[in-house]
């Protein structure tokens, strides 16, 4: 068997970079993908270092085009595709939530992942053993106050892979959906109020043990682990002290 391409999206923060460490160390060689060239290069070699076999690749999500090419650039080797790249903009009530930020949220989270799955499936299929992983949300499974625009677009990639399994239920293709509830990665909540630290560390204030990208990257790792045969369908994944969306417990 030659080598195993896993590419993950988002690797130049929380989940997906915790993913590519994970996969890495699952043996595969992994294609980081970011906008941030940086910070991809920076664990790409730490990977390499370590002994894995990693390659950074810029490339936002959004811009089909460029994915198109960067399909171009794998010539075909694609064993694992994790969806990860997303995020939350605002927490704004429908009233009066801003169009654009809802926009945004549809273009990197939905279309990201369709750009993505579309460009790499020929390789997925040809690979003999394919896996796709989309990263929802529990956000992609019930609604919270404020959270419209974020949750609509979860919904929407929450039924992109369940479609998706119906259409390719003949290929050598999983479709493998991980959803998991608050993990307090470094960079979400700052994303979703543009920078503001106190405001984004209320979101976890009280919380005992929110999960750690690390936790949602075990998931990960083990989903796409399992013999070919079992798919995943679908892991909710959250910490003990979430029981819903909106049902957290906060300790003083
Ligand atoms: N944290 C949570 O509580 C939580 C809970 C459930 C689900 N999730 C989901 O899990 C995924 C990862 O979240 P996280 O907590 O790890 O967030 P994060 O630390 O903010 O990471 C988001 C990643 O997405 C990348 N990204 C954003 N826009 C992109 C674009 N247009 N093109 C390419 N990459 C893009 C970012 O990299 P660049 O900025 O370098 O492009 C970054 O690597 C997201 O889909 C998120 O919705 C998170």
């Amino acid at each position: 068997m030659g080598t195993r391409t896993a590419v993950v999206t988002g690797a130049s923060s929380g989940i997906g970079a915790a993913t590519a460490r994970r996969l890495a160390a699952e043996g595969y060689r992994v294609v980081l993908t970011a906008r941030r060239a940086d910070r991809i290069e920076e664990l790409a070699a730490e990977l390499n270092r370590s002994g894995g076999e990693a390659e950074a690749y810029p490339l936002d999500v959004t811009d089909r085009a460029a994915v198109d090419v960067f399909a171009e650039h794998l010539g075909g080797q694609c064993r694992v595709l994790v969806n990860n790249a997303g995020g939350a903009f605002g927490l704004d009530p429908v009233a009066s939530g801003d169009p654009a930020d809802w926009r945004a949220m549809y273009e990197v989270n939905v279309l990201g992942t369709l750009h993505l799955t579309q460009a790499l499936l020929p390789a997925l299929i040809a690979s003999g053993d394919g896996t796709v992983v989309v990263v929802t949300s529990t956000a992609g499974h019930a609604p919270y106050e404020g959270g419209a625009g974020y949750v609509a677009a979860k919904h929407a990639e929450h039924v992109l892979a369940r479609t998706l399994r119906l259409e390719i239920v003949a290929e050598p293709v999983r479709v493998i959906e991980i959803a998991p509830g608050m993990v307090h990665t470094e960079e979400f909540s700052l994303t979703r109020f543009r920078g503001d630290a106190e405001r984004a560390g209320k979101v976890y204030r009280g919380v005992a043990n929110p999960l750690t990208a690390e936790d949602v990257a075990d998931t990960i790792g083990w989903a796409v682990t399992r013999p070919s045969h079992v798919n995943v369908d679908l892991l909710v994944v959250r910490p003990r002290a979430q029981a819903s969306n909106e049902k957290v417990h906060r300790e003083g």
